[in-house]
């Protein structure tokens, strides 16, 4: 019974968390950010990964990179800036996608 009970327990939080991840790469290919960013290679932009490293442990990030993709810019990889969100990418996907980039690794 007890089992039963953790058995089903995890597939739960297996399913919740996996569908979170989902969302903000969903939202990353929907608002076209994948065609400057890729996973584990630097393209136009830098890669995923190398975003997150950067940012490990840093307590303004979540804040400060939702501004950045926002307003667009550039100085934190190099010379070349990001251009900014098209108003069609809504704040709330921003907030989706740049939470889950902090969280790879
Ligand atoms: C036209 C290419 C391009 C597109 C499209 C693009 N980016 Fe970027 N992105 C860049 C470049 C270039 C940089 C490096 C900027 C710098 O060095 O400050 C960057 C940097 C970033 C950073 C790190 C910023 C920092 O200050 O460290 C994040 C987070 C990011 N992009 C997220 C996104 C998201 C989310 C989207 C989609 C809404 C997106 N990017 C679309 C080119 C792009």
């Amino acid at each position: 019974m007890k089992l039963r009970y953790l058995v089903g327990l995890s597939a739960v939080l297996l399913l919740s968390g996996s569908a979170w991840a989902d969302d903000g790469e969903a939202l990353l290919k929907k608002n076209n950010c994948s065609t400057c960013h890729n996973m584990n290679n630097k393209t136009v932009g830098p890669s995923l990964k190398a975003i997150a490293a950067k940012y490990s442990g840093d307590a303004t990030a979540q804040a400060k990179l939702e501004a950045k993709v926002r307003s667009g810019g550039g100085g934190s990889f190099g010379s070349m800036p990001m251009p900014k969100a098209p108003a069609t990418v809504s704040d709330a996907d921003i907030k989706t996608i740049v939470s889950w980039i902090l969280t790879l690794k």
